[in-house]
């Protein structure tokens, strides 16, 4: 567990001067989640983008939901200091781990995580965390590739991935309700397989590709694959504690 979290850390560090090129769809994402959220709210007072990478989805964020206070957290020391340097100094960048504990009980109002829970070596015990940080009417929002995500590549080769019927059973477990979700599904041509894995690698999400990119790439993709193509199947989910529904 330790040496898959540092591989997944490892190949995040390398991607600190591709991943702004590379990351359209997280961007798009990340829209769509924020558009999700305004349905319910749009003033926050304090709030956190968890897994926020080189500050992307934090400055989408920022523009778009009113707060007091905002944090921007990561454990890629790499990708956070991109971050720190393009977000305006009233963000608050820390480095740290999502599945350790960071906040005192009932301190945030908004949880923010755009494409990155689905690297949670415990996703459950994430959830409790961010159940416990969040104050009595608070919202957790995030999005992640679900079971179904990229069905053009072999499974030998994917990271395994959650079915959305057990990470809404997650949420309920940690004291979540949905109160808005989405399955967001988006098709990216390529001009060649090769070109499919390094749009990935680019993005730092290639810890199960690591070995592709030097084996025969038509035995990644299914038989029928032909046209280079990759299809995401993220969920988007907008949630509120538990209790602030009784
Ligand atoms: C696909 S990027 C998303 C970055 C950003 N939210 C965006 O929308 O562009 C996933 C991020 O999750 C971070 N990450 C993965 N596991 C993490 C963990 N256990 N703790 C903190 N950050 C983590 C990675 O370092 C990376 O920055």
């Amino acid at each position: 567990m330790v040496n898959l979290k540092s591989a997944i850390k490892r190949q995040f560090d390398k991607s600190f001067d591709t991943y702004d090129r590379y990351c359209s769809l997280q961007n798009e994402v990340c829209d769509h989640s924020i558009q999700l959220l305004k349905k319910q709210a749009t003033d926050f007072e304090v709030m956190a983008d968890f897994a926020c990478g080189t500050g992307e989805s934090t400055l989408r964020l920022i523009e778009r939901i009113t707060h007091r206070q905002c944090y921007a957290i990561d454990f890629s020391d790499k990708l956070l200091s991109v971050a720190a340097h393009k977000l305006p100094s009233t963000v608050h960048p820390i480095l740290f781990d999502f599945e350790n504990n960071l906040f005192e009980a009932q301190t945030l109002d908004l949880i923010f995580c755009n494409m990155g829970l689905q690297w949670a070596l415990d996703l459950e015990k994430t959830f409790k965390l961010f159940q416990n940080y969040l104050n009595q009417s608070g919202y957790l929002v995030f999005s992640m590739p679900v079971k179904g995500n990229f069905p053009e590549i072999k499974q030998g080769f994917k990271y395994p991935l959650l079915a959305q019927e057990e990470i809404s059973k997650h949420l309920e477990q940690s004291g979540f309700q949905v109160v808005e979700f989405c399955l967001y599904h988006s098709v990216r041509c390529f001009e060649s397989h090769k070109e499919a894995l390094v749009s990935l690698k680019k993005v730092g999400a290639n810890v199960s590709f690591q070995q592709a990119l030097r084996v025969n790439l038509r035995d990644v993709f299914v038989e029928d694959c032909v046209d280079p193509r990759l299809t995401y199947c993220v969920g988007i989910y907008v949630c509120r504690k538990e209790n602030a529904l009784c």
